[in-house]
Order: C-alpha cells, then sequence, then structure tokens
C-alpha cells in the first residue's frame, strides 16, 4: 500500500481510494441508488439523487479524517472512510464477493493507525450484515457491544455489532 500527498489517496493491490470530490456526486449516486448498498447504511436515505449526494459530501469535506472514492482502475465502486477512530466502507454489487472490502477495510486500518492518532479503531454493522462483520472479524475486529439505532432508508429501527481493533 502506498500513501501520496497529504494523504489524498491510498493505492492498495487492486484498488484506489481518493479522497472525495463534489464531482463524484453522480458516481456516487449510482452506487448508493441500489437498495442492497443503501439499506445496510446507517444516515443514507433511500432513493437518492446527485443533489442529496452532493449535500452528503460537502458534509464530509469539512469533517477530519479520510473520505474516499473507491476506484477500480477508473470505474467508481464505491466509498470508505476513517474517520474519529472509526472506519467504514460500501460497495456496488457488481463488485461483491472479490475480496475488495476486506483489501479496502485493511487500507483503513493501515492508515487509521499511521495518520491518525487513535488506540483502537472501531465499526458498526447492522446485525443482518454478515458480509460485514466477515470483513472485520478477517481484520482481527472484535464485537464489544450491541445497540439499536434507526436505519433511515429502510425507516425502523435495527439491532447493530459493535467492533473493536486495538493498536497493534
Ligand atoms: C459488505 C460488503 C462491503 C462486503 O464486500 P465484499 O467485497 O463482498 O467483501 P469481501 O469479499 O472482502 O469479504 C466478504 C466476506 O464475507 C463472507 N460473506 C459474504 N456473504 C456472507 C453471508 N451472507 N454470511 C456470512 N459470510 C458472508 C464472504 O465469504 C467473505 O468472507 P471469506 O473471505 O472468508 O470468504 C459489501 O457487500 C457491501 O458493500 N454491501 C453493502 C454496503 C455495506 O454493507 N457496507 C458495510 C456497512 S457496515
Amino acid at each position: 500500500m502506498t500513501v501520496t500527498g497529504r494523504f489524498d489517496q491510498i493505492d492498495t493491490a487492486r484498488l484506489t481510494l481518493r479522497r472525495l470530490r463534489l464531482d463524484d456526486a453522480p458516481a456516487l449516486a449510482a452506487v448508493m441508488g441500489d437498495w442492497d448498498v443503501v439499506r445496510m447504511t446507517g444516515t443514507w436515505s433511500h432513493p437518492v439523487d446527485a443533489a442529496y449526494v452532493r449535500r452528503r459530501i460537502e458534509e464530509r469535506l469539512d469533517q477530519p479524517g479520510f473520505y474516499a472514492l473507491v476506484l477500480l482502475g477508473d470505474d467508481p465502486v464505491g466509498m470508505a472512510h476513517v474517520a474519529e477512530g472509526a472506519i467504514g466502507y460500501l460497495l456496488a454489487k457488481d463488485h461483491w464477493g472479490r475480496g475488495y472490502a476486506t483489501e479496502v477495510a485493511a487500507a483503513l486500518v493501515a492508515h487509521g493507525f499511521s495518520v491518525q492518532d487513535a488506540p483502537f479503531l472501531t465499526a458498526k454493522v447492522w446485525a443482518d450484515n454478515p458480509a460485514s462483520s466477515r470483513v472485520l472479524e478477517k481484520l482481527g475486529f472484535r464485537e464489544v457491544g450491541r445497540h439499536t439505532a434507526v436505519n433511515r432508508a429502510r425507516g425502523e429501527k435495527l439491532g447493530g455489532i459493535d467492533y473493536r481493533l486495538e493498536r497493534p
């Protein structure tokens, strides 16, 4: 993995995580427009349009941390972040099942522990998302609690799992 510039980009073996820009809104709207993707997020509405996604990107540009578009070659295939000691990731459905999320999450962990000053990293997963739990567990995250929260896209309260990875 190489990190370039003022941490504007992380290159993994197969993917690039490039800091989000406002002009990523249309590409990200296409990814977030898929119900099977957005239903596993927390605060995203459904359906989304490019103007809504642009506002969400704008909010992230003001926050500390690394919020990135995930690219396979030149193709936008997802989004990922490490910010305030927490990681998150999502991929367009066409790209599931190839180990990409694990590759992205590993890069976020390395970045979180090398650049950010976190004693541990956290992640939240809905209890009905075993694929994401598996991604975290493969990287050494362990369940440390459970919570209930509103899933905005689904419009209901759901159970979630709290994960933590201690700094090595
Ligand atoms: C969850 C998500 C990120 C996984 O991406 P991915 O690239 O397919 O993940 P990977 O291939 O790196 O790893 C997935 C692992 O989960 C396993 N898995 C997949 N579906 C599973 C299921 N239903 N039950 C248990 N394990 C499952 C896979 O076998 C794989 O484990 P393995 O390497 O031991 O075989 C992707 O499905 C996604 O973006 N979903 C929508 C958004 C989302 O859920 N984001 C995470 C929010 S916390």
